[in-house]
């Protein structure tokens, strides 16, 4: 009989690509979220409109199940992360909580949980040249305000539904992801595709707003492998956090010039320093997943950008607020 995961999150990003995979790999899927997925229909066996807020809702979530994946947060990019601390915060804690008593009580195989790279400490990335963030720089914290202090309580909170419960918990810390199927637009976006739709929206050499002065920097993983990392972590034996991410570091503007290649244009950057920009430099240390996993993120920024690029540009396209794009190759 096939294995039942209910993957939480399932309207949003990275749930949606998650359910895919899963279902590919022959599990029978549930997916849960208070929206339902926005750009194509999901392929979950089952779809339920469900606010993970409520404790009750939860419970019915995690009914029957042997995996759970849990994905469903309030978030968004730094400009929404950084804007509404209260509101996210006690989101979060609300989904969080529940949702691990919940898992708990239903006795499940499995759970996966999705931190991020936020709760690594301010003082370690103060300078755009940034020594990787390895898993046990975690500690003395000094997370992003909000969003990154109710991660790393929900990590901590996983550990002890381990210790007290025996609940089998296992922790990838998410360094930015990307990809189709992801929100280019809204307020919610992230760097990836805010550029990828800023590009795709001006006539070759144009100019492009950018935020900060560009030579802030970041990694970036494409979400094949964020969900294949997602799926072997889950599998493995490892408890306690593992970085999920690439570890290749670049700084704002190279990623524009990779997306504007992508696109055959040349762009103007326009740096605008009012704009919130995060943590000055950030980086994934991979030493420890490809120690314990003997794998790690592949896909390079340019193979995965111009997936990106093309997929967002074809969006716009649809909407009409450009001219279809002449099809390549
Ligand atoms: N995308 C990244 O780069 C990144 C980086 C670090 C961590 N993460 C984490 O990975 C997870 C997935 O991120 P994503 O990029 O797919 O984000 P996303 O916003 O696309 O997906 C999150 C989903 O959770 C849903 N949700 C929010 N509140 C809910 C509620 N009360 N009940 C049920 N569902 C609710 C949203 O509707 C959304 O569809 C999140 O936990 C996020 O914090 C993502």
């Amino acid at each position: 009989m096939s294995k039942r995961a209910l993957v939480t999150g399932a309207g949003g990003f990275i749930g949606h690509h998650l359910v895919k995979y899963l279902v590919d790999r022959g599990y029978w899927v549930r997916g849960v979220d208070v929206k339902e997925p926005e750009y194509e229909w999901t392929s979950a066996h089952e779809f339920e409109l469900l606010d993970l807020r409520r404790r009750d809702n939860c419970l019915v979530a995690c009914q029957g199940i042997d995996e759970v994946y849990h994905l469903a947060a309030d978030m968004g990019g730094i400009g929404y992360i950084t804007a509404v601390h209260a509101e996210i915060t006690s989101n979060n804690v609300l989904i969080n909580t529940h949702m691990l008593e919940a898992a708990s009580r239903a006795k499940v195989e499995r759970y996966f949980y999705s931190s991020s790279a936020c709760i690594y400490p301010a003082y370690l990335q103060d300078s755009a040249d940034i020594t990787p963030l390895k898993e046990a720089d975690a500690m003395p914290a000094e997370p992003e305000e909000g969003y990154g202090w109710e991660k790393l309580f929900t990590e901590k909170l996983c550990q002890y539904y381990k210790e007290d419960h025996g609940l089998e918990v296992r922790i990838a810390r998410f360094h930015n992801a990307y990809g189709p199927f992801g929100t280019y637009d809204g307020g919610k976006e992230k760097a990836p595709a805010a550029i990828s739709r800023k590009v795709a929206l001006i006539q070759d050499g144009d100019d492009i707003e950018v935020w900060g002065d560009g030579q802030q920097t970041r990694s970036f993983m494409y979400i094949d492998d964020c969900v294949e990392g997602i799926y072997r972590i889950t599998q493995s034996s490892v408890s306690e956090p593992l970085n999920l991410g690439s570890d290749r570091m670049v700084t704002v503007d190279e990623l524009v010039d990779i997306i504007a290649n992508a696109a055959g244009k040349t762009v103007r950057k326009q740096h605008d320093l009012t704009k919130p920009q995060g943590v000055r430099g950030r980086n994934s240390d991979n030493s420890k997943l490809a120690d314990l996993l003997s794998w790690e993120p592949s896909v390079t920024l340019e193979e995965g950008l111009a997936i990106t690029y093309r997929w967002i540009e074809s969006q716009l396209a649809a909407e009409g607020r450009i001219s279809q794009p002449a099809k390549v190759g």
